[in-house]
């Protein structure tokens, strides 16, 4: 008898964005007239980046030809890509992150949900509430936790996020001692930013602890605010606890292209039962040479090209305009008496809708045919708030306005 990973049946019955997708499918179907205009899931609308497209379509000339022709790749990616990363995102920056620390993968959702195979079963894990869902739901699929009672996992520790703490959590606030935090900042789905001091703490606080930090770094391209931090290795100490994710879906358009990495320092070390530190960077690399054959040369081509002097004003000016699409939004919620967090170095609202989440999801989606995300689905602290993604045409966002101006006001 083949046993099923009982494990899995402890999971809400569907990812948050399959549930949003039904629901807006039955609205649609219902409506058949109905333009519906999506601000849920942060998914990317504006064409990829021209210098991109160039280093695509170059790259599947290469395939075209014996010479340049290109095979299985490096499981960890092409040196061409984990050196411009190397240089662009941390060195240029005053990091020290190496060519070799990097690890090109399909993207921070499937790192992040994969990362957690380094780590022992029996280890505490520590996450925010509201919380980007695939953090928990890879863990419990993992065994780590127990049932789940009023959308909280037993055997998870959280975090609670509130207006009151700026939606950044701090290692006081741990309830029980944890040997592992993921952190997203700017948050998703919260939108707010942590500064390098609240960051500099739980950097201090994995390595009194010897824990982990897993921070994902996800949104670090929509930071426009001077000082705020755009990776954990700006954190004194950081290399020897943390492991960072970033991706090219919302820097660069790259959603349904599919390319991320993950920064998993040398000398970064989880212990054995008997005390004895590990590198876990090895274990990574197994861990990728196994299960991945890696990102494809012509993706990877094209996430060069972002750092190209033209890809990085083209695709910085895609992320000007998404950002000013939350701005139009967050000014004309505000002037309509909602309090929202986020849309600043972020592309994402979070808004405090005094109410149900999903009730205030319902009636934007058949009042005003306009798609959010509602709070309760990142957890029980985001119970009372709504998330709306800046990623849309510049008309549809003046329309959503204007229809949320007329069913809120
Ligand atoms: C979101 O809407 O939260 C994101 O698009 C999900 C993701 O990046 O996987």
């Amino acid at each position: 008898m083949v046993r099923v990973n009982e494990n899995y049946l402890k999971i809400q019955a569907s990812y948050l964005f399959t549930e949003i997708a039904h629901r807006v499918k039955a609205h649609q179907d219902a409506n058949p007239g109905a333009k519906v205009i999506r601000l849920g899931i942060g998914d990317v609308t504006e064409p990829l980046a021209p210098a991109v497209v160039a280093a695509l379509h170059k790259a599947v000339d290469d395939e075209a030809a014996r010479e340049t022709f290109h095979g299985y790749g490096p499981e960890q990616g092409y040196a061409f890509l984990r050196e411009a990363v190397a240089k662009n995102d941390f060195q240029d920056r005053g990091l020290d992150v190496a060519a070799d620390e990097i690890f090109i993968s399909d993207g921070a959702k499937c790192d992040c949900g994969n990362i957690q195979e380094l780590i022992g079963a029996d280890v505490k894990i520590a996450v925010t509430d509201p919380v980007y869902p695939v953090y928990v739901d890879t863990n419990v699929m993992a065994g780590r936790t127990g049932p789940s009672s009023n959308g909280r996992y037993a055997g998870l520790v959280y975090l609670s996020c509130s207006a009151a703490n700026g939606f950044v959590p701090s290692p006081a606030d741990l309830p029980e001692p944890v040997d592992v935090v993921y952190l997203c900042y700017p948050n998703n789905p919260t939108g707010a930013t942590a500064t390098k001091a609240q960051l500099q703490a739980w950097v201090d606080w994995a390595n009194a602890n010897k824990a982990l930090v897993l921070f994902d770094a996800a949104y670090e391209a929509f930071i426009r605010t001077p000082g705020v931090p755009h990776s954990i290795y700006e954190c004194s100490g950081a290399r020897s606890c943390a492991i960072e994710f970033r991706s090219y879906s919302k820097t660069a358009g790259f959603t349904g292209i599919r390319c991320g990495y993950t920064v998993v320092p040398k000398g970064l070390v989880a212990w054995k039962a008997d005390g004895t530190p590990v590198e876990l960077r090895p274990f990574w690399t197994r861990r990728q040479t196994t299960k991945f054959n890696g990102c494809s040369y012509i993706t990877q081509r094209g996430a060069e090209a972002v750092y190209s002097p033209e890809g990085a004003a083209q695709t910085k000016a895609t992320i000007d305009f998404y950002l000013e699409n939350a701005k139009l939004m967050k000014d004309a919620l505000t002037k309509l008496g909602y309090t929202v967090t986020g849309g600043t170095d972020s592309p994402y609202l979070w808004v405090n809708v005094k109410g149900d989440s999903w009730a205030f999801f319902d009636k934007l989606l058949k009042e005003a045919n306009v798609v959010t995300t509602p709070g309760a689905g990142f957890g029980q602290a985001g119970e009372g708030f709504i998330r709306i993604s800046a990623f849309n045409s510049r008309e549809n966002v003046l329309e959503a306005i204007g229809r949320l101006s007329s069913v809120l006001t």
